[in-house]
């Protein structure tokens, strides 16, 4: 008997036979079909322009399918390859409560969010920073505490280290990491950077529109590797 382990395992990312197309035409996903399992953070690899950025935004309902399904099974949060794209208020504290807004907490509420979404990241003490006084990384990190802010459960990040230098890429990826084992909250992360692949549970390869391979983040490292 066959046995549909999208059923019987509990995922907070399903995403089944997805297809999308620009209006020119041209289809970016093709019966794209993945699942990120709950309290799990998985990466997304796969060549430029392989559909990963379109898919995400698909995720996050910023783009409408032309067929398939997605489920989601709890609030979003996005974080973007640039936090200048993200970050509009002008501290730390501001941008983090002005997520909050439609929210309709009380005073004291709101403070308490910004607060332990701060000290989630640890940037505790940053709360009165301005943002053009922080570095790459910390933006990057006021950009998630926004999301756990939001009581956001599942991460979806594209290339949030792409403009990072080598240790504050690894910094936040480990703390990504930490970040989803302390609070049981799932990730999904764009990278093309294959040493992140050591903090992931379970990676996913993009080609052309189509999951090609998934699984074990070592085992798509060795292959990556190979092919590079
Ligand atoms: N707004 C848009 N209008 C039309 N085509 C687009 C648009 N955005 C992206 N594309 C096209 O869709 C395809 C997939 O792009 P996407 O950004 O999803 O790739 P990606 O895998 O994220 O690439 P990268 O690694 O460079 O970020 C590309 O051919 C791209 O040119
Ligand atoms: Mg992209």
């Amino acid at each position: 008997m066959l046995i549909d382990q999208s059923v019987i395992t509990d995922n907070a990312i399903n995403v089944r036979d997805l297809t999308f197309a620009w209006a020119s035409g041209e289809t970016v996903l093709d019966r794209c079909t993945l699942s990120v399992p709950k309290g799990e953070f998985w990466m997304l690899l796969g060549t430029n322009g392989s559909g990963k950025s379109t898919l995400l935004r698909l995720l996050a309902g910023l783009l409408k399918p032309k067929s398939g399904d997605i489920t989601i099974s709890d609030r979003l949060g996005f974080v973007f390859q640039n936090p200048d794209h993200q970050l509009v208020m002008p501290t730390v504290g501001a941008d983090i409560a002005f997520g909050l807004v439609s929210e309709n907490l009380t005073y004291p509420e709101t403070r308490q969010r910004v607060e332990s979404s701060l000290k989630a990241v640890n940037l505790a003490e940053m709360i009165r920073r301005p943002i053009y006084a922080l570095s790459g990384g910390q933006k990057q990190r006021v950009a998630i505490a926004g999301a756990i802010a939001r009581h956001a459960e599942v991460l979806l990040l594209d290339e949030p280290t792409a403009l990072l230098d080598g240790e504050n890429q690894l910094d936040l990826v480990a703390s990504v990491r930490d970040l989803v084992k302390q609070k049981n909250l799932t990730a999904l992360w764009v990278t093309h950077r294959l040493n992140e692949l050591d903090y992931a549970d379970g990676a996913f390869l993009l080609e052309r529109g189509q999951v090609i391979d998934k699984g074990d983040p070592m085992r798509l490292k060795k292959v990556l590797l190979e092919k590079s």
